[in-house]
């Protein structure tokens, strides 16, 4: 239906009123029914279907959280000590073995899907449609980088005019550090480690410290899938103190991380700093991600992507949207039916199915929230909120929440919650899309029009590493929209892309005169 009305032929609606635009009156709440069936925790078949549902909520009713130690300091040399003895053996392995070990540990997670889903809900206060969408992301990730590993890390050889015989071979750079956050502690974890492991590295793996259990859980599932202990170590604690050390010893090879820009900047000082080999590393940080929404634009289609994009996950995603840019001539009728939408989620305990939204991480990042929405309270204009439930029946619920604000630049740096900013624009799209690449981060950005042309144009323009046209910006499906950004977002390579594993290889090229 979009793609018939998407006709390069219609003027854009800010010059010549489409008669599909709403207009202030046409812009009514949306009724409750409408949104039923679009809440942002559908996790598809997994919950639709009763055989599949009953086993996950009794998994997350059964699941306690077990304690896990903290790494000592002697725990990590040793531990660096054993996964550096142990590279040569690992990257000797045959591929076809490294990525067998990935695909069954693909099955396994499948297999106690439930298990992981209560420890999702349960450590990470995920909702149970975030916690199966997870577990599936996981499992993708170990088949996706498998299946790329035999498709690309095995040798080549070249011709050339040489008349040598020229191959070039790629493998396991050394230890690799993957240094993961709370957000996606399966999922993120998990890609991290098998990609760096199937490229023929050890790895010394560093989990969030608010979601520890979970990770460990997994490595002993990779253990069981074929990894051997001195091809991959668990090290629990904080960043400041486990997480530093591991940066900074001799032994490491490279880093990948996943976690907020200034902790990036960080590491990337440390390794500069360090004598000896030059050690890369592969960062993924944070968005102040846009939604830039034009006249032509269907409001109903905006404001449930907008509903998914800021609000799912408590909004603590690095792709969630923060800033929603609705050119002026319709900006009162979108925002008038996102506040009506956001009356309609239901925030509570995640181990419910009714529940869309569940509480944020932990009590700083409550605190946090809290700080920001209060001084939004005082100098912007309150859109929509979610009504707070009378008596919550978990702590560190965050209402979502929508406020006006004056211009782009009034965000400097990314919110991690369910706030949204909104904000009327007029003019030239290019310079709001100049003004957003300007903020410096450049992870995902949405579009919604129905100008095809003036899609790829934005798209053009703007220095980030995920568009999304006509429909939410979360959830980038691994193998088939590679995720991850520029600027202050990261250093590439995308996460689930083509391209990813070669950040974690070393060349080499070898010439044999025959
Ligand atoms: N990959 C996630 C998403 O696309 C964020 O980490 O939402």
């Amino acid at each position: 239906f979009v793609h018939q009305l998407a006709d390069p032929a219609v003027a854009p609606a800010e010059l010549l009123a489409s008669p599909l635009a709403p207009t202030a009156e046409s812009g009514l709440p949306l009724p409750a029914a409408l949104y039923g069936p679009t809440r942002p925790n559908s996790a598809g078949a997994d919950l639709a279907c009763e055989a599949m549902r009953a086993p996950l909520l009794a998994a997350v009713a059964a699941t306690r959280v077990p304690a896990v130690a903290e790494a000592r300091p002697e725990d990590s040399a040793a531990a660096m000590a054993r996964l550096a003895a142990g590279f040569g053996a690992w990257s000797a392995r045959p591929l076809a073995e490294r990525a067998g070990a990935l695909r069954r540990a693909a099955d396994l997670l499948e297999a106690r899907l439930p298990e992981y889903c209560g420890l999702l809900v349960k450590e990470a206060h995920k909702t149970l449609g975030d916690a199966v969408s997870e577990v599936r992301e996981a499992a993708d990730f170990c088949r996706y980088y498998a299946e790329q590993a035999e498709a690309r890390l095995g040798e080549q050889l070249l011709p050339g005019p040489t008349g040598e015989r020229n191959t070039l071979r790629l493998h396991g750079r050394g230890v690799f550090v993957c240094i993961s956050p709370w957000n996606f502690p399966l999922a993120i974890f998990a890609g991290q480690v098998v990609a760096a492991l199937v490229a023929g590295n050890p790895v010394a793996a560093k989990p969030a410290e608010q979601t520890p259990a979970v990770a460990a859980r997994f490595v002993a599932l990779l253990h069981e899938a074929g990894v051997p202990e001195d091809a991959l170590a668990l090290l629990h604690g904080p960043g400041e103190t486990v997480g530093a050390a591991l940066v900074a010893d001799a032994r490491t090879a490279g880093v990948c991380f996943t976690g907020s820009t200034q902790v990036a900047r960080l590491i990337n000082r440390t390794l500069a700093a360090k004598d000896g080999a030059i050690v890369p590393l592969i960062a993924e940080t944070g968005g102040l991600n846009a939604m830039i929404v034009d006249s032509t634009a269907l409001p109903e289609q905006v404001v449930d992507a907008v509903v998914q994009s800021a609000f799912r996950s408590a909004g603590q995603r690095c792709s969630a949207l923060r800033l929603l840019a609705v050119h002026e001539s319709v900006a009162d009728g979108v925002f008038t039916m996102l506040a009506g939408a956001m009356k309609e989620l239901s925030l509570g305990d995640p181990a419910l199915l009714s529940t869309d939204v569940g509480p944020v991480i932990d009590d700083e990042a409550f605190a946090n929230l809290e700080r920001h929405v209060a001084r939004l309270r005082a100098e912007a204009r309150l859109v929509g909120e979610t009504p707070a439930p009378a008596a919550p029946a978990v702590p560190r619920l965050v209402a979502p929440v929508a406020f006006e604000i004056g211009a782009v630049e009034d965000l400097r740096e990314e919110i991690f919650g369910p706030v949204l900013h909104l904000l009327r624009w007029s003019g030239d799209v290019e310079q709001l899309v100049a003004r957003i690449n300007a903020l410096g981060y450049g992870l995902t950005l949405g579009v919604q029009t129905r100008i095809d042309s003036r899609a790829e144009r934005i798209a053009q323009l703007a220095r980030i590493g995920n568009v999304y046209v006509n429909r939410n910006i979360i959830g980038a499906v691994v193998g088939v929209q590679p995720f991850g950004g520029e600027g202050m977002s990261g250093t590439g390579p995308k996460a689930g892309g083509p391209h990813y594993l070669y950040r974690f290889c070393a060349e080499q090229t070898l010439t044999v005169n025959t």
